[in-house]
């Protein structure tokens, strides 16, 4: 192909894909998101990873995905983000179609920990600066932010404290563990501070224990009235006290309800999943529920 049909080749392509800054913007104080029949094929795949899924994230909410492996949570959470379109159907935020929407206004909307924390070899501060890069660093914001995310304590301990380069190999350099950088994730989200909080499994590496307390302390987010808050997990213990738990399996939206109603099901499939989780981790209690906010409400 000559240099130049290719070089054309490529700036279709680049227009093609790249974020439109036009279109609507979302307007209002806070989001509500409601997913309308959205199917999702990834490109040059077989089946579809999502398939028929209506939902609602209401503003000022904590919302729970629950599902297993490959069910479509993370896809889905893409979707919500605004970072895939759907095959089919619609996602809207405060009653704009995001294909319609300025990108940005939707991206500036939304935080979100995706499953797999980047690790950059920068100092644990800009580590969590980079959740809100375009704004200037705040350092009391990123302290408040670690210390939600329980790590505060363990950066100020190291040698060089928020100065310390995240990589053992660099001087200043630490090794942080699994859980560690989990909780770095959560700092950057934190930090960011956006009408959805998208929280992906953050906590894999987390003791169940060390679940719940990091799911409480997000929750309290929603106490402005304002945040929502979605919770993503295969751990269900973690997500008892959410105000809807929707249970996705193999691509589909199977469940909806509190955590009273799905356990109240009879054959219903987040009642096994249930009852097997709490008979491996014990004896399957749930974290009280917030005040003013009764646990089947
Ligand atoms: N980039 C991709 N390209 C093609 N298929 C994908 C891609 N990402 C995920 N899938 C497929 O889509 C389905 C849903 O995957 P997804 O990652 O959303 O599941 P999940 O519920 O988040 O799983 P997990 O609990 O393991 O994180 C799976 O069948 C997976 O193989
Ligand atoms: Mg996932």
């Amino acid at each position: 192909m000559p240099r130049g049909s290719r070089t054309n080749n490529a700036i279709q392509l680049g227009a093609q894909h790249a974020i439109p800054h036009h279109g609507a913007s979302v307007e209002g104080e806070g989001v509500d998101v409601v997913l309308q029949d959205v199917t999702f094929r990834y490109p040059g795949a077989e089946r579809d990873a999502l398939h028929g899924v209506s939902l609602t994230l209401p503003k000022g909410k904590v919302v729970a995905l629950v599902g297993e492996n490959g069910s479509g949570k993370t896809t889905l959470a893409s979707l919500i983000a605004g970072l895939y379109f759907p095959t089919a159907g619609t996602v809207s935020y405060n009653g704009t179609d995001v294909r319609e929407a300025d990108r940005e206004s939707v991206f500036d909307r939304v935080a979100l920990l995706p499953q797999d924390v980047d690790c950059w070899p920068m100092t644990v501060r800009a580590n969590i600066h980079i959740g809100d890069v375009g704004r200037p660093l705040d350092q009391e914001k990123i302290e408040a932010a670690a210390e939600r995310a329980d790590i505060r304590t363990v950066v100020e301990e190291l040698p060089h404290g928020w100065n310390s380069i995240a990589v053992k190999d660099f001087e200043r350099g630490v090794r942080l563990s699994g859980g560690q950088w989990q909780r770095i994730g959560v700092s950057r989200a934190v930090y960011r501070q956006r009408d959805l909080l998208i929280i992906d499994e953050p906590t894999a590496a987390l003791d169940p224990k060390a679940e719940i307390d990091m799911f409480e302390s997000l929750r309290s987010f929603t106490d402005d009235g304002i945040t929502t808050v979605l919770l993503i997990t295969h751990r269900l213990a973690a997500t008892a006290t959410a105000d809807v738990i929707h249970v996705l399996n193999q691509g589909r939206l199977l469940e909806s309800g509190s955590h009273a109603e799905l356990t109240a099901l009879t054959g219903g499939h987040y009642r096994e999943l249930y009852e097997l989780q709490a008979a491996q981790y014990g004896n399957g209690s749930v974290p009280a529920p917030r005040k003013g906010k009764p646990a089947d409400a």
